[in-house]
């Protein structure tokens, strides 16, 4: 796989001594809302897990972002505790990253403060996501929702990491987080190293079942859209047989038949075949046989995610306990970068 950053130089892992030089540090968020689909999986985590041994990573389940838009609390304390295993699950290991809940380190919401009194209006303003998220929620168009992109600055800020791993609709809170460790170090001192994003070349960009000009995504409420890590067997055959293609039958990469080549983009992902030899092997066979490959193939990848998942559900002290040692493992850092911001800046 390779990685691509926005700008700067890939660290060498050894220098001319012979000395390991420490690991590049990336911040990875991820809210715990919804249920994690395969356009989550091929598109984000499965990349954060294949990074593990490049960098040195920091995976927070991002719950204080979700309350901006409003959570029954007895199932957000769930789902914050069902995301973890589940990215445990995925292949995220504890041996190699920290992973920890967001609530648990109360310096991100101090931090926060302290940027929000250094974030103008008028460049809180331009956020495009609150201006969706807040069409799509006119009930409650609150404060957090607006201020949103300040707690993930802090969030990246108070760890002193080098890259974020984010979509397209993240760059601009990156942006943001930028602009204001820039201000803030040039104004009161130097305090935050001011991070880049990542962009990982991965070409997954896994779009709706039954709506194929769309992104999977968490919220559509189509029965078929998206196919979710924990769905049964007979569900991802029964959501992929239903899924959106044409009335061409030929089986090739074609981007203007989108129904036919996201799924071709699943397969050709989750089998690691090249594009000629998957044409190859549905050449003369028709969607029936091309669709019943496709989802032995995703149900055989998703097995081993869903039954760790089901293990890891069933021992709530062990993910736990992963999610205290990565607390532990974090929280120095966070409360340093946070100490040295309040002083700089005249907070006694
Ligand atoms: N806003 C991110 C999203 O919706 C989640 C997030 C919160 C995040 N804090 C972060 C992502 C810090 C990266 C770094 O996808």
């Amino acid at each position: 796989m390779k990685f691509y950053f926005s700008s700067g130089k890939r660290s060498k892992k050894i220098n001319k001594k012979g000395r390991k030089l420490s690991k590049k540090a990336v911040f990875s968020g991820i809210q715990p809302t919804g249920n994690i689909h395969l356009g989550n999986y091929l598109g984000a985590i499965r990349n954060w897990v294949n990074m593990q041994d490049l960098y040195e990573n920091i995976f927070c389940v991002v719950n204080s972002h979700a309350i901006t838009i409003r959570q029954n609390p007895a199932e957000l304390r769930e789902k914050t505790l069902d995301l973890a295993c589940m990215l445990v699950a995925c292949g995220i290991s504890p041996e190699k990253s920290s992973l920890f809940i967001q609530s648990e380190v109360d310096f991100h919401p101090a931090l926060a403060w302290i940027l929000d009194c250094n974030i103008f209006m008028g460049d809180m303003s331009r956020m495009t996501q609150f201006k969706d998220k807040s069409q799509k929620n006119p009930k409650n168009i609150n404060v957090g929702l607006f201020n949103y992109p300040a707690l993930m600055a802090a969030d990246i800020l108070l760890y002193q990491v080098d890259f974020v791993p984010v979509g397209e609709d993240q760059k601009q809170h990156i942006e943001l987080t930028r602009d204001v460790a820039m201000r803030f170090n040039r104004d009161f001192g130097e305090c935050f190293k001011v991070p880049e994003p990542l962009i990982l070349e991965s070409g997954a960009r896994i779009m709706g079942l039954d709506d194929p000009n769309s992104k999977m995504s968490k919220s559509a409420t189509g029965k078929n859209h998206a196919i979710f890590l924990l769905d049964s067997p007979d569900i991802i055959a029964s959501k992929i047989k239903k899924a959106t293609t044409d009335s061409n039958s030929e089986i090739v990469f074609d981007k203007s038949r989108a129904g036919l080549y996201n799924l071709l983009s699943i397969y050709e992902i989750l089998s690691k075949k090249d594009r000629g030899s998957i044409e190859a092997e549905f050449n003369g066979k028709g969607y029936g046989v091309f669709k019943n490959a496709l989802s032995e193939v995703v149900i055989e990848s998703l097995k081993p995610i869903r039954e760790s998942y089901l293990r890891l559900k069933s021992n709530e002290d062990y993910i736990r306990k992963i999610l205290n040692e990565g607390l532990e493992s974090v929280k120095p850092k966070a409360e340093a970068t946070y100490n040295r911001a309040k002083e700089l800046i005249g907070l006694v």
